[in-house]
Order: structure tokens, then C-alpha cells, then sequence
């Protein structure tokens, strides 16, 4: 019999927490119900009490995604656990999580509380929580570097308090693959009433071992796995989803009798969606989902792959949602193809977003011979999932070379005005962002910016990723073109509008 492991996805919470992949409320939905389609069982939508946004957040997601339970965050506080509550209650299948620190470390200095403080506070904790809500969850936190016995203990006063998921996590990922593993099986075989609750694990990637301490963990009883699509999370980020979920569909041989409810072919499609609305790309060589992930180079190998595919592929990239076809796009394709291939491609788009998006198709399509999927992807990326425009660029105009200062006029629309400004600047894209700052009165300073080909070619797409921090806001923006000074624009427009 297939015993299922519980994927919790925390993409929207500790994911978040990534420096500068703040996402809006709009976002964090689009992005829960991506998560619902994928197969995730368990949605951390957010810690409620941290922010009135990131409350009102968790609330939306409860309230209109429907199959995963909803889960919310809360330290030991009766606020927070009140907060966490009236955020998920609208779900159909809310959840409580709540966390308090169990290691000696983070008792002596950050909590200054003694073990049967905590271990009360633990368990007062849990029993408030359960008062209002049926389901709860609870993390020792920094479990790793807690005292083995005490971390038993605690364990399992928050079962006999109501808790039915306890989760070890690996808070700054200093645990190894058999250092993880000894400690879930410790808890198996000294907690008495852990056959009440599921054993769950949260591991972080610091030395680049969360997706392995997460395995390791399940071969010794773990049955939920906490994750995040493209592996972010705080610092280095949390064990990455894909990569769990497809070690543990590949390797059946190892992981016997065990599997997860994730529909793999949304793999993909999640991590593009995600990267786009984080502003946090994806490297090239990331496992699973990278755009160098079946890729094969060296002749020997694409000769192997030729001659049998499972030479050296021991996953199908069909699998995992890469979808490759043979038919590229032009100017002389038609309304029927171009909607053919979206649907193909898993866009579900109504008239109206269809008529938008062929409309860029075609003005793409006019500067560029043929459109493969990736431009199609970016295409409907940016016209469909666009956040209302409240500058919009009309034209621009730069002068720049090397004997020459770099110059910019810029010309947007605010509310029916054209509005124009022109600046010098240490080169084209910096002269065209202080001139969109005059225009839009924009402080703030660009934190990131990044530029990649969507394609290959030299009519390629150019997709350009920035992050600006702005009266301590930190937000990205993205924008693609065949032109990469109106790629930059884009993006650094679509940020400013989301300011
Ligand atoms: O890393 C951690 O310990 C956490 C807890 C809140 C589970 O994110
Ligand atoms: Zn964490």
C-alpha cells in the first residue's frame, strides 16, 4: 500500500521572507491557486500577525482557494494565535501553526526563558490554539540544536495538548542527512504518544542540504514535508518542492511505497509563475526546473540521448511540465494557432485576455522571425498578469555611445496626461530611470537588476528583472522586448507601479 507524504508548501510564508521577494495581495493569490492546482496539500499562506497587508493576504487566500488547508503562522502569543485564526477561519480547512524555540541558544538569548518555561508555554500555547481552531500544527524551533531529550519532551506535551503535526525543523540548516535522519527516528522511538500526531520536517538550505535532511527524514517517518517552489525561503532558502517531489517519484527503489499528490507536470509552470512574481530568477543548472535541466551539451552525451533517451536522462522534462514543440510561431500564424498553442503551452485565457495577448504576439512577431514557446510564455506572463498601469510608457528616446553622455527623454501616461522628462545618466538604462523617476517622483534606489535572453538569437527576447527599494518597500518588475533599453523601461515601470 502507497503511503502519502503531506506536502506543505511555504513558498507564500518562509518563501517570502527571501530578502526582496515581497509579493502583494494579488500575487500571493494568483500564486495559491497555482499551488491548488499543483497538488499541494497544505498552503502556509502567511504570518498573519506580522503585517495588516500580509493578514489581509492569508484571509483572501482562505477565503477563495478552495482543496488545501490554509494555514496560517503564529509564535506562542495569544495575539498572534487569535490572528492566525481570524485569517484562516474562512478556509473551508484552516490550520494554526504555531512556533516556539526550543535550543538552548535561542532560549538563552533571544527568549531568556528557562525549559519549563517553555515547555508550559508550549503546551499552554497549543491547548489556546486548539481552543479555536481543530487543526494545529507545531515547530520547536532551531529543533536541530535542541537537547534530544528536552526536544522529546516538548514533543510530546504539545500531542497530549492537541497538537496533530509536530515540526522538527532545521531552522539554520547545520543539520546533515544522518544527523536529521537519528533525530526523527529518536523521536519515533522515545515519544510515547507520537503515534497521535504526524511527524513533519521544515529544513533549511545554509549548507545546501535541505532537500537531502528532508529525504533523509522521510526514510526514518517523516509523512510531511515543508518545502518551497524554487527552494526560497529565509537566507539561503527552505528544501526546495520540485526537487523532493521528483527524488521522491524517481527513485521508487529507495523510496518504497511512497509517494506525494503533486500533479509533476505544474511543476514548471508554478516556477515560472513564481520567479515572475518574486522577481527572483531561476539559475540556468537549478534541478528540476532550470532551463538547463535536460539540456545536453557535450556530443557524447546528446549522441547517447539520441541513440536511448535514458542513457542520460533518468527524467522525462515532459514530466515535469517543460513542453517542447515543433511548430514555431510567426507573423503569417493566425488567431487559431496562436490559442491552440497557449492552451497547449496551460493557459486557460478568456476573449479578452486573448485579444491582448495576440495583439502583442503580432507587434513581437513583426520584430521577430519566429516566436517559440518561451517568448509565447513571457508574452502572456507580461500582458495577462500586468498590475493596473498607473504610468504607462508611451515613447522613449536615448542617445548614448562612447563619446557621448547617455541621454533619455521619456514620455508616460498618468491619467490621460502625457507627462515628458529627459535625463543624463551613467549609461542608456540608468538616464531612462531618472527620467521615469522625475516624471513619477520615484525615491528609491535600484537593488537589483538582471537581463537574460529569452531565447537564443540575436532577434531573441530580452527579459530584464529589477528590484527598487522605496520608503522601505522592497518591490521587482519585470518587462520583456526585443529591445532591452524598452525591456529595462518596462520593468523598472511595472515596479514603480506596483509602488
Ligand atoms: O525555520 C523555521 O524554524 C521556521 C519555523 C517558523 C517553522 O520557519
Ligand atoms: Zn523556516
Amino acid at each position: 500500500m502507497s503511503e502519502k507524504i503531506i506536502v506543505f508548501d511555504t513558498t507564500l510564508r518562509d518563501g517570502e521572507q527571501s530578502p526582496g521577494a515581497s509579493l502583494n495581495i494579488n500575487e500571493k493569490l494568483e500564486i495559491a491557486k497555482q499551488l491548488a492546482i499543483l497538488g499541494v496539500d497544505v498552503i502556509e499562506a502567511g504570518f498573519p500577525i506580522s503585517s495588516p497587508g500580509d493578514f489581509e493576504a492569508v484571509k483572501n487566500v482562505a477565503k477563495n482557494v478552495k482543496g488545501p488547508i490554509i494555514c496560517g503562522l503564529a509564535r506562542a502569543l495569544e495575539k498572534d494565535i487569535d490572528a492566525a485564526y481570524n485569517a484562516v477561519k474562512g478556509s473551508g480547512r484552516p490550520r494554526i501553526h504555531v512556533f516556539l524555540a526550543t535550543s538552548n541558544i535561542h532560549m538563552k538569548y533571544k527568549l531568556k526563558k528557562a525549559e519549563d518555561e517553555i515547555l508550559k508555554l508550549a503546551a499552554w500555547a497549543v491547548k489556546y490554539a486548539k481552543s479555536r481552531c481543530g487543526d494545529i500544527e507545531f515547530s520547536p524551533e532551531d529543533a536541530s540544536r535542541t537537547e534530544r531529550d528536552f526536544l522529546h519532551r516538548v514533543v510530546e506535551a504539545v500531542i497530549a495538548a492537541g497538537a496533530a503535526t509536530v515540526n522538527i525543523p532545521d531552522t539554520v540548516g547545520y543539520s546533515t542527512p544522518f544527523e536529521f535522519a537519528s533525530i526523527i527516528k529518536g523521536i519515533k522511538d522515545n515519544v510515547p504518544n507520537i503515534g497521535k500526531a504526524v511527524i513533519s520536517v521544515h529544513c533549511h538550505n545554509d549548507l545546501g542540504l535541505g532537500v537531502s535532511n528532508s529525504l533523509a527524514a522521510v526514510l526514518n517517518g517523516a509523512r510531511q514535508v515543508e518545502c518551497t517552489i524554487n527552494g526560497l525561503g529565509e537566507r539561503a532558502g527552505n528544501a526546495s518542492l520540485e526537487e523532493i517531489v521528483m527524488a521522491i517519484r524517481t527513485r521508487t527503489d529507495i523510496f518504497k511505497g511512497i509517494s506525494t499528490g503533486i500533479n509533476t507536470k505544474e511543476l514548471y509552470k508554478t516556477s515560472r509563475l513564481v520567479s515572475k512574481l518574486t522577481g527572483m530568477p531561476v539559475q540556468p543548472n537549478k534541478a528540476i526546473i532550470g532551463s538547463n535541466a535536460f539540456a545536453h551539451e557535450a556530443g557524447i552525451h546528446q549522441d547517447g540521448v539520441l541513440k536511448e533517451r535514458i542513457t542520460y536522462e533518468i527524467m522525462r522534462p515532459e514530466d515535469v511540465g517543460f513542453e517542447s514543440s515543433n511548430i514555431v510561431l510567426g507573423k503569417h500564424s493566425g488567431r487559431h494557432a496562436f490559442t491552440e498553442r497557449l492552451r497547449k503551452l496551460g493557459f486557460n485565457l478568456n476573449k479578452e485576455q486573448i485579444d491582448k495577448a495576440f495583439g502583442s504576439f503580432k507587434a513581437i512577431a513583426d520584430k521577430k522571425k519566429e516566436v517559440f514557446d518561451e517568448d509565447l510564455e513571457t508574452i502572456v506572463d507580461e500582458e495577462i498578469s500586468k498590475i493596473p498601469e498607473k504610468f504607462h510608457l508611451l515613447h522613449f528616446y536615448i542617445a548614448s555611445g562612447d563619446q557621448v553622455k547617455p541621454t533619455a527623454k521619456i514620455s508616460l501616461k498618468f491619467e490621460a496626461k502625457e507627462m515628458d522628462a529627459s535625463s543624463t545618466g551613467d549609461g542608456p538604462v540608468d538616464a531612462c530611470y531618472k527620467a521615469i523617476d522625475k516624471i513619477t517622483g520615484t525615491k528609491g534606489s535600484l537593488l537589483d537588476y538582471q537581463i537574460r535572453s529569452v531565447t537564443s538569437g540575436k532577434d531573441a527576447l530580452g527579459e530584464v528583472s529589477v528590484k527598487i527599494e522605496s520608503k522601505a518597500r522592497i518591490v521587482s518588475g519585470r518587462g520583456a522586448s526585443t529591445d532591452i533599453i524598452e525591456a529595462s523601461i518596462k520593468a523598472y515601470l511595472s515596479a514603480v507601479n506596483k509602488l
